[in-house]
This record gives structure tokens, sequence and C-alpha cells, in this order.
């Protein structure tokens, strides 16, 4: 069985995080989100997949190579230009050889892949489109479909009171190899917009896989944010103990535990600070002392100074905190960005490191 992943994505609602961090790089409890759907893939059976991508390459195939360390066979294909979801597709036609699963690289969900492939082969469908159930259906593309499962309609965000239904397009397909025939070659084609509507109209059989998994898009940072918080609370299940967690667990002075918290290797933190809830420390981060550090994200190398203040901050990779500063909710610090002493950053600030 062979699997798709899309990959090409600017990433542009997470920036600052995605200048330098391609989105499926951008780290999940320490681990680059990629490499998590990845594992979960091979768990399923499927260790053959295709990545096309075209935004910052080679961040993501550095690191993944030709994915021989995690036991499968990656191969990737950069687009000179944005394709489109289904344009990505038509692209690698020469790398599929049956039905194959594709899955937008930004959708953390505990969609089982094996019941939905028993499904796709129970109804015989050209494609099978995984459906959850959305409180808002407006910002999604929302599918209609019969008491069989056979899809009838496809509304790409709808007004919120004008949708025919809550059931939503979650980004995990099962294709038959056919539908590739349906995608014109050699310009952008989006699946949601174009491919499926066009089936449909065709009278060809998709059809709907409803499930009530947990599901996110981390494509935000609010939801990137929540999505922590979702696997410290065990809602989306990765096996994250409850306390303290991480491999730099043991190096975390315990009277500056707020608990739940991820901590990576090498960090160092003052015993009179405080870590969390709901915190992840990538690898080598200095918390100093008098410092608070809550529902935050810091990505590797960070220094946050003395008696700084974050909350439900993210800061990427190497950014300093000076100290004294506090750090407004909702707050996203880009790559080794610079936050001077006492400085006060508004809610919701988004700073990026200025080219020297
Ligand atoms: P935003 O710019 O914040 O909307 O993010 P995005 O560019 O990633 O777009 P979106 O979240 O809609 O993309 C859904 C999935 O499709 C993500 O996994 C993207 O990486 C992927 N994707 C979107 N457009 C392309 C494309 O043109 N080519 C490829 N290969 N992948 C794409």
């Amino acid at each position: 069985m062979q699997a798709v992943v899309l990959v090409g994505g600017e990433g542009t609602r997470l920036r600052p995080l995605t200048l330098e961090t391609p989105k499926p790089m951008v780290p999940v409890m320490n681990m680059p989100f990629l490499e998590r759907t990845l594992r979960r893939l091979k768990e399923a059976g499927i260790d053959d997949v295709i990545l096309p991508a075209g935004y910052l390459p080679e961040a993501i195939t550095s690191y993944f190579g030709d994915g021989s360390w995690l036991g499968m066979r990656l191969r990737f294909v950069i687009e000179a230009t944005p394709l489109g979801t289904a344009g990505a597709l038509k692209n690698v036609e020469q790398f599929i050889d049956g039905p194959f699963f594709v899955l937008n690289g930004d959708v953390l969900t505990s969609l089982d892949l094996r019941a939905m492939l028993a499904d796709h082969q129970r109804t015989g469908g050209l494609a099978t489109i995984h459906l959850i159930h959305a409180d808002d259906p407006s910002a999604f593309g929302v599918v209609v479909h019969d008491s069989s499962g056979r899809i009838l309609d496809f509304i790409e965000k709808p007004p919120r009171d004008q949708a025919p239904s809550n059931e939503v397009n979650a980004g995990t397909y099962l294709l038959e190899r056919e539908v590739l025939d349906a995608i014109p070659a050699g310009r952008p084609v989006s699946i949601e917009r174009e491919t499926f509507p066009a089936l449909i109209a065709a009278g060809r059989p998709l059809y709907a896989y409803t499930t009530d998994d947990y599901w996110i898009d981390l494509g935000r940072p609010e939801a990137y944010l929540a999505a922590h918080r979702h696997i410290f609370d065990n809602t989306m299940p990765l096996g994250v103990v409850p306390g303290v967690d991480g491999p730099g667990r043991d190096a975390v002075p315990p009277s500056a535990v707020r608990g739940p918290i991820f901590v990576g290797n090498g960090c160092r933190i003052a015993p009179d600070a405080v870590v969390g809830p709901y915190t992840v420390l990538g690898d080598n981060c200095e918390i100093g002392p008098g410092a608070v550090v809550a529902d935050s994200l810091l990505w590797d190398g960070v220094v946050v100074g003395a008696g700084a203040h974050l909350n439900t901050a993210i800061v990427a990779s190497r950014a300093r905190i000076g100290a004294g500063a506090r750090v407004g909710a909702g707050s996203v610090i880009g790559h080794g960005v610079s936050v001077p002493a006492n400085t006060q950053l508004a809610p919701d600030a988004r700073i990026a490191a200025t080219a020297s």
C-alpha cells in the first residue's frame, strides 16, 4: 500500500514559525510533525510514501533522506511552482501503482487507517474521503452524502447558516489510481474545489467515511497550541506521561515543575523558575531565575531571561526573551528573535527577526 503526504504548502498562517521551518518540520512534542505522520503510516502497514514538496524542501529532505532509518521508502518530488492539492498528485503519477492514501501534511488525527481501508474495500468506491463533525462547518469543505455514504455534493466553506450538514472534509483520502485520470496535468488543481466536485458531477462513486476521531489542522498558531494541550490531556493519545515527560525530565528541578510539561535534552532551569502547565521545552533551553513559562511551546535553544513571563506563547528556535520581559498571550516569536529586557509585548504579537 502506498501513500502520498502533501508537504508543499507555504504555511502562511503559521508565520513567522514557517519562515525558516516548513510546516511538516514544525515540532509536535519535540518531534517534527511529519515524522509522527510517517510513523503512523508505518504502524498501519504503509511504508512506501511519496512526498510532493516545494516550500523549503531541503529542510525536509535532509532530515528524512530516503527513509530507510524509519524502515520506509520515501520519495520526494519537488514542485518548481505549487501545483495545488490535486496537481501535486498528478505530478507523482508515475510512482503510483494502485490504490493509495493521500494525507494533508498538517492534520493530527487518531483516525485508524486500516479501518478506513476496510471501508473503502467494502463500498468499492473510486474514492473514500474521511469526514469529521465540525461545530462550525463554515471554515471547511462540507460534504453531503446519502444513507449509504455515497457523496452527493461538496460545498467549500459555506456561510454557517447555509451549511447543509456539519460533516466536513478531514483531509485524508483513499483513492483508486483512476482518480489521477481526472486531474489535468501541468497546472495547479485543487482536489477539494475541482477534482472531487467534477467526479461527483460525472456520477462517479465517491464515499464518505465519517468518524468521531480526534482531529485538528495544525495550520494556525492557536490550533498548534491547542493540539499540545489535547496531547497532554490524552484527548489525542500520543503516550505522553502525566507530570514531567520528555528525554530531559530528570534534569528539571522539581521546585520549578507545574505539570504537565515535556522537556527536551540539555535544558537548564533555575530552581525558582516556574515551568508549566501545558508547556514544552525543546532541547537546550535555558529558563532563568524567577521566570515563568506557562501554556507555551519553546523550540530548541530558547533562552528566557530572569523574571521574564510567557503565557500561551510559541517561541521558535534560538530566540531570546530578555530579563523581565512580558510576552502577551497568543504571541508567536520567530527564529533567533531577541526580545529586549523589560519589553511588554501585546497579546497576539507576531515577531520575526529582521534581516541584518
Ligand atoms: P497556509 O498557507 O497557511 O494556508 O498553509 P498551506 O500552504 O499548507 O495550505 P493548506 O493548509 O491549505 O494545505 C493543506 C495541505 O496541502 C498541507 O499539507 C500543504 O503542505 C499541502 N499543500 C497545499 N498546497 C500545496 C501545493 O501546491 N503542493 C503541494 N505539494 N502540497 C500542497
